[in-house]
């Protein structure tokens, strides 16, 4: 079992479920041509993505880690009508590129990126005491992960989903003695999950041409 065998796979599914698109495409290209880290999800994620926000109806969407705007083109698609999707990324060359590819995607007007830590701008949009989102992808600094979640489960409602990225990390999650901030920052993140009776969650492993890595289902129940 290898990289390259999980790669091909992802190759043959994405042949057959997933229409090749200029403007996913177009996302993925520019964010590499600026130097972008090439960390986005995969695009059987991305379809992921966008069923589990259709399965919502979702007319709030929050992204926590926009990047170059990827998943969130493919979350916005989502959106139902008169739906709004609120992104966050710390990074300023990062929001210009997800700017330029939202823009692209025709969904400037329903996308509404915040720049800045998000830390600081998620205390602003609970204040702004808008509508609670229905579905909220967490996929930025892991060392924050717990907090994000917190976050996000003040903005929910029952019956909001939460998915959090990257919480497997090859295997390193169920190491209790790993000095990666990242790792220790999922750990803590599901230390919380496993007290938090307001929702149900579950963790998948995944393997993909992003390696082997998992993601989180969270409901909230109450
Ligand atoms: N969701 C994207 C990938 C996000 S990568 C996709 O799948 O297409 C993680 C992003 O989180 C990076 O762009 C990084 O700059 C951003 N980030 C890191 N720390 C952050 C913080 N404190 N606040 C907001 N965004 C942050
Ligand atoms: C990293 C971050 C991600 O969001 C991801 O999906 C994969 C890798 C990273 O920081 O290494
Ligand atoms: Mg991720």
């Amino acid at each position: 079992m290898s990289l390259e065998l999980w790669t091909t796979v992802d190759r043959y599914i994405e042949g057959l479920q997933i229409p090749s698109d200029a403007v996913l495409d177009a996302a993925i290209a520019t964010s590499a041509a600026a130097g972008l880290p090439e960390i986005a999800v995969t695009p059987s994620q991305g379809k992921l993505l966008y069923l589990l926000a259709k399965m919502q109806e979702a007319r709030r969407i929050l992204e926590i880690g926009t990047l170059g705007g990827y998943s969130t083109i493919w979350m916005a698609r989502a959106l139902a009508a008169k739906g709004r999707l609120v992104t966050l990324e710390a990074e300023k060359n990062h929001a210009a590129v997800a700017r330029k590819n939202i823009a692209r995607a025709g969904l400037s007007e329903v996308v509404d990126l915040r720049l800045g830590r998000a830390l600081r701008t998620l205390p602003k949009l609970a204040e702004e005491g808008g509508a609670p989102f229905d579905f909220v992808f967490i996929d930025a600094d892991k060392e924050n992960t717990a907090e994000y979640f917190a976050w996000a489960l003040r903005m929910s409602r029952p019956g909001t989903a939460i998915v959090v990225d990257n919480v497997i990390r090859e295997g390193e999650v169920a190491n209790g003695g790993t000095t990666d901030a990242s790792v220790q920052g999922i750990r803590r993140f599901n230390e919380a999950l496993a007290i938090e009776a307001r929702v149900s969650a579950t963790t998948i492993q995944t393997v993909g041409s992003k390696g082997y890595d998992g993601f989180t289902l969270a409901l909230v129940l109450s």
